[in-house]
């Protein structure tokens, strides 16, 4: 395993990090989708991911705290964890709720520090609006109003050696530029993968500004690796089928002729692509099985690809985006 500083932290995390939105079910039923978690996130931590990002949404902590809260290299693990507050419809910034998070989440994960709090504003906007155009206004007329008492709760978290650094899961490029512009984060974490290239725009202003990224999905929410590239071939009940999918396969399709040859393998291409910005510390992977785990981690050992590629899928990226709007559904960065 590589690992990378973040920002100017001091803060070394792996270049995986351990996303486990999907790794287990809600329910807290050890079935055989959670014994393969289990198995998987145990073998990541034995080859050196020391990156781990939860939250409590995804109602997967009962495994995760099950396996590294006595781990023996649980003191040597770095947590991130996502909290929403004001979650939809808060009328206001909650210091309690954003502490009682913090509290539950040490609890649930048996750890003594969060290392990266990913705020995310939803704020006053009803829950489609919030990741549209309709909701960006909203959100960056409260971004003052928030951002004050969080980060006054967060000085006193940190205080009490609760957490390490607040980072900024902007959603909208708006959002993005004010939380760079103001210097109230010290990074931004966000999707970041061949088809959501977007933050690439506030990258050498956060570098200015000593701030650190770390990227969210490589692989689309599994669209891009060998098994779900080609759509055709893809059973009918598989989750890329689904319409909001079609903007994603149109514009990779669009990428793929302008590569003089296909990668080898698209899942290991996704995952050296998440990697190839040096202001990026890390990507967080949602791993479900050992096999994914193993090419996800001989994907990162063969090293970023060039910045040349990374600029063209920008480029359609960009053109994407002025031309067809955002993918809403899937959390989409709107154009701002
Ligand atoms: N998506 C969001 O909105 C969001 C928001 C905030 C944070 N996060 C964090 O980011 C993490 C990753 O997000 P994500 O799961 O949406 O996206 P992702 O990492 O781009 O995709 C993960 C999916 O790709 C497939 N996969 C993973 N490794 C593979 C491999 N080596 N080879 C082939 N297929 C592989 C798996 O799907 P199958 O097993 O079904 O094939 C897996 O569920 C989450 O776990 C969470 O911690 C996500």
């Amino acid at each position: 395993m590589k690992y990378r500083q973040y920002a100017n932290t001091g803060l070394e995390v792996s270049e995986i990090c351990y996303g486990t939105m999907r790794y287990a079910s809600k329910d807290g039923v050890m079935d055989e989708q959670a014994r393969a978690g289990a198995r998987t996130l145990e073998e990541a931590v034995e080859l050196g991911v020391n990156f781990i990002h939860s939250s409590y949404e995804y109602g997967t902590r009962w495994l995760t705290g099950q396996i590294l809260g006595k781990h023996p290299k649980r003191h040597d693990l770095h947590h991130m964890i996502k909290i929403n507050v004001p979650d939809w419809g808060d009328p206001v910034f909650d210091a309690k709720k954003f502490r009682d998070q913090v509290e539950d989440a040490l609890r649930d994960l048996n750890t003594d520090r969060i290392a990266v709090v990913q705020h995310l504003h939803r704020g006053t906007v009803e829950q489609k609006l919030g990741y549209c155009e309709a909701g960006e206004p909203t959100r960056l007329s409260e971004y003052n109003h928030v951002t004050e008492p969080l980060k006054e709760e967060f000085a006193r978290l940190q205080q009490e050696g609760k957490v390490g650094f607040l980072a900024s899961f902007p959603y909208t490029m708006g959002y993005a530029r004010q939380a760079v512009t103001s210097g109230d984060f010290s990074g931004l974490v966000a999707y970041f993968n061949t088809l959501e290239t977007e933050m690439i725009d506030v990258f050498d202003e956060m570098e200015t500004a000593g701030m650190g990224f770390i990227g969210i999905r490589p692989f689309a929410a599994g669209l891009l690796t060998d098994k779900r590239v080609n759509r055709d071939l893809l059973p009918e009940d598989d989750r890329m089928r689904d319409l909001q999918f079609d903007r994603f396969y149109d514009q990779l399709t669009e990428f793929r002729s302008t590569l003089p040859q296909e990668p080898d393998s698209w899942t290991e291409f996704a995952v050296r692509f998440s990697l190839s910005h040096p202001l990026i510390a890390s990507t967080v992977v949602g791993i479900n099985t050992p096999e994914q785990l193993h090419s996800a981690v001989s994907a990162v050992d063969k090293g970023p690809l060039d910045s040349s590629v990374v600029q063209q899928a920008h480029k359609i990226c960009t053109d994407f985006r002025q031309r067809f709007g955002v993918v809403a559904n899937m959390g989409g960065v709107p154009v701002y």
